[in-house]
């Protein structure tokens, strides 16, 4: 029995996308999510709409596609979630990948509640429930928040039941593992969600009113470019929105066959990834020029909607004024819920594999065990009456101090503490794709950490200086400052336990260099180091 959980975990029998084709959709399915369609266009609107295009541009290029290719070279090259493949790297470092655990953990607690959210706006839409006054519905008669914020345990039942229910769908979708079980979902979904989505974006876009909000989205206003807290947006959302620095694409690129094309599968997914944002992006600010022609109102004087309240309280107000509202609402909020789900099932694996491989559990097990315990509390705490507000504060501090921090560290760690980007290049460039140059090593063993740190420290600064969102301190300091500390204390405790198998005898597989084999497919080389077709070997 031993035996057999230790050479699961060497890698030989481990779980594996039936192909190329299955990562990458599933790859697409976790960046693509909440952020590119809630996220985004709120982002891109509070800073100035066409000028935060650019440095949106700017951070994918130099942070968002190099810590992707790195979160792959670790994850490919160790062969494990992000606890396992640290600790390969370098024993003391597992208690980063822990650290990304707990990230995730924490997100997977209050982005299931927006899911439900979109889920239960998918039914409301059919018959355009919300009436008159969208804002009236979502705060008050569907989410019943309270007064003042607080953390309390009064229960909305019709926020719990959703809850719930996307809680079990995940659950069981994740128990199935990752080939029967996550790629399959995300085969069906994402092509559903293209296609649904693309039908709302060509509605949008033929509103009238529509070229105005475009123009407000494309028109660069140069002058905001000097403003730094547009970059720290820009780089904040390129981070969230790829799933990148918290253990997903390490977790993901480790069910990837050995020889798999790692570089251009990165650059489809980072690419594929942002058109989907910018086709977002063209979708609402469309529908908010739409939103402006109607109320006869320049763009810019529409009242400031933030966050959760572009999705729930503007666009359903849109909804209401469109022609065919409530089929493109179902459309649009179906969307939302699919998109959403697929990230979450890539956030949840991370965690459940980092506890499959530390105690040898079953994909089963792990997923009953570890996604059971985090849905009851998710279900518990985001079903009440304070829920919008601990999501919110949540959201801020677990993503400016957990993902950027992570980011920070990772790269000082792997780039400067142990030196191993050589290594993860060469192994890069010892599979088929694009070849990664020593712009790589750069951009991530000295770019990312010097702009990243910039961005940590002074976030943090204001986070400890201003009170976020004019909250008061004893509200934020223990909610905002508790999400970052339960990540820490997972990685502590984590690394602390004692593993159940042997993670350590580990050798990476080494191919010989792409010269020898003129990097393509046809010739791509079999174990021992002789040239073959790709075919009886892609399994392994
Ligand atoms: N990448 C995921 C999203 O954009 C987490 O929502």
């Amino acid at each position: 029995m031993a035996e057999k959980t230790v050479s699961r975990h060497h890698g030989a029998h481990r779980e594996q996308w039936s192909g190329q084709f299955g990562f990458v959709l599933a790859a697409i399915g976790s960046a693509v999510g909440l952020g590119n369609i809630w996220r985004f266009p709120g982002v891109a609107y509070e800073n100035g709409g066409g000028a935060f295009l650019i440095p949106y541009l700017v951070a994918l290029l130099t942070a968002g596609i190099p810590i992707l290719l790195l979160d792959y070279s670790i994850g490919h090259r160790f062969r494990g979630s992000a606890p396992t493949s640290f600790r390969r790297m370098s024993k003391p470092a597992e208690g980063l990948g822990w650290f990304q655990v707990g990230v995730s953990l924490v997100i997977t607690l209050y982005y299931t509640a927006v899911i439900a959210w979109a889920a239960s706006f998918t039914v409301f839409a059919a018959t355009q429930a919300w009436g008159e006054n969208t804002e009236a519905f979502f705060f008050g008669e569907f989410l019943q928040i309270s007064e003042a914020p607080g953390v309390g345990l009064d229960v909305v039942p019709g926020v719990l039941l959703p809850l719930a229910l996307i809680w079990v769908v995940t659950v069981a979708i994740l128990a199935l593992g990752v080939q029967k079980g996550v790629e399959r979902a995300n085969v069906v979904f994402i092509p559903t969600l293209v296609v649904m989505f693309l039908a709302i974006v060509v509605r949008a876009v033929t509103l009238d009113g529509a070229a105005e909000g475009l123009n407000a989205f494309f028109t660069p206003d140069w002058a905001a470019l000097t403003n730094p807290a547009v970059w720290i947006a820009a780089y904040g959302q390129i981070f969230f929105s790829l799933s990148i620095a918290f253990g997903i694409m390490i977790t993901y690129s480790s069910y990837l066959r050995r020889r798999a094309n790692l570089t251009s599968t990165g650059l489809v997914v980072g690419f594929g990834n942002s058109s989907f944002e910018l086709l977002a992006g063209i979708g609402v600010f469309s529908a908010l020029g739409f939103m402006a022609f109607q109320q006869g109102v320049a763009i810019d004087d529409l009242e400031r909607i933030q966050g959760v309240g572009l999705a729930f309280v503007a666009f359903p107000q849109i909804l209401s004024m469109m022609p065919g509202g409530p089929v493109f609402g179902v459309l649009f909020f179906a969307s939302l819920t699919l998109a959403g789900l697929t990230s979450l099932l890539s956030i949840l694996q991370v965690v459940s594999a980092a506890f499959q491989e530390k105690f040898g559990w079953s994909p089963r097990r792990a997923a009953l065990i570890i996604g059971g315990t985090v849905a009851v509390v998710s279900t518990v705490l985001f079903s009440t009456t304070t829920a919008l507000y601990v999501l919110d504060v949540t959201d801020k501090y677990i993503n400016e101090v957990g993902v950027v921090g992570s980011a920070v560290v990772m790269t000082l760690v792997v780039g400067l503490a142990l030196r191993r980007l050589r290594e993860l290049q060469t192994h890069l460039n010892a599979r088929p794709g694009v070849h990664v140059g020593g712009w790589w090593r750069v951009l991530v063993g000295l770019g990312v950490p010097l702009v990243l740190g910039y961005i940590f420290v002074t976030g943090v600064r204001s986070l400890l200086s201003t009170p976020y969102d004019d909250y008061p301190w004893d509200f934020l300091t223990p909610v905002g400052w508790g999400a970052v500390g339960l990540a820490v204390l997972v990685a502590i405790v984590m690394t602390v336990v004692p593993w159940r198998h042997d993670v350590d005898t580990f050798v990476p597989q080494e191919l010989p260099p792409r010269e020898l084999w003129g990097g393509r497919w046809s010739r791509v080389p079999s174990a021992n180091g002789t040239a073959s077709a790709p075919r009886e070997e892609e399994q392994r």
